[in-house]
């Protein structure tokens, strides 16, 4: 279970949530879900070091990462800087995609560097030609390759949820997993409590979730559903 925080939450709204969820796991540790936590860059530190001293079963992910490893290149955040602190890094999340014009092949560039820097990346598409487009990448190692599926009108946007069709989203899955079969699959786009058991007949791996994240106790509860289900 992926929360992606986005572009929200002070520095201590960021620890109070940790608190928060390590209550919650305390109560009743979900022992095979796996909990990964997307916040802002800034707050990794501080999180990590966090999650150390509570023994946390819970890891970090960056919500991008820079495809240039270093160098010139002002505002940059390159995988070498928060592979100590990270898991996995977001790499092409349609946000980003957008608003920094990223290609396709950028995006495969730096699934490579991230992969060099023993980080998990979770590539964002929201169709299969990306997926075509990441593979013609001959570097991009497959096997286990995480891939969040996000179709651009289902993300929430301002608080307003469009929950994805179910059954368009199984369909776009057996599609991806003939394109690279030995890739996982996760979900993202307005899961919510009101929608999130509609999906969980689907072969995914996990969710990315955002706006449903922001509450620890809401974004625990859907993995006990999913672990009651
Ligand atoms: P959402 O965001 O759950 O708020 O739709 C998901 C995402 O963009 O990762």
């Amino acid at each position: 279970m992926f929360a992606n925080w986005k572009c929200n939450k002070t520095v201590d709204q960021a620890i109070a949530w940790l608190e928060e969820f390590e209550c919650f796991l305390k109560t009743r540790s979900l022992t095979d879900v796996e909990f990964v936590i997307c916040p802002p860059f800034p707050y990794l530190p501080v999180l990590s070091a966090s999650i150390e001293k509570s023994c946390l079963d819970v890891s970090l992910a960056s919500q991008t990462i820079s495809d240039v490893s270093s160098g010139s290149f002002t505002g940059e955040v390159s995988a070498e800087m928060v592979t100590s602190w990270v898991k996995y890094s977001l790499i092409g999340h349609s946000e980003q995609r957008m608003s920094r014009k990223i290609t396709d092949e950028k995006v495969a560039d730096t699934v490579v560097l991230c992969q060099k820097s023993n980080i998990s990346p979770v590539v964002c598409v929201s169709n299969l030609e990306q997926i075509k487009n990441l593979i013609k990448n001959s570097l991009v190692k497959r096997d286990g390759l995480l891939i969040a599926f996000e179709p651009l009108e289902s993300i929430s946007h301002d608080g307003n949820f469009n929950p994805a069709d179910p059954d368009k989203v199984l369909d776009f899955i057996n599609l991806a997993k003939e394109i690279v079969p030995d890739a996982e699959f996760i979900y993202g786009g307005s899961v919510n409590p009101d929608c999130f058991g509609s999906y969980l007949d689907i072969p995914l791996k996990g969710f990315l979730v955002g706006q449903s994240s922001l509450d620890p106790e809401i974004f625990y509860n859907l993995a006990a559903y999913a672990k009651d289900t």
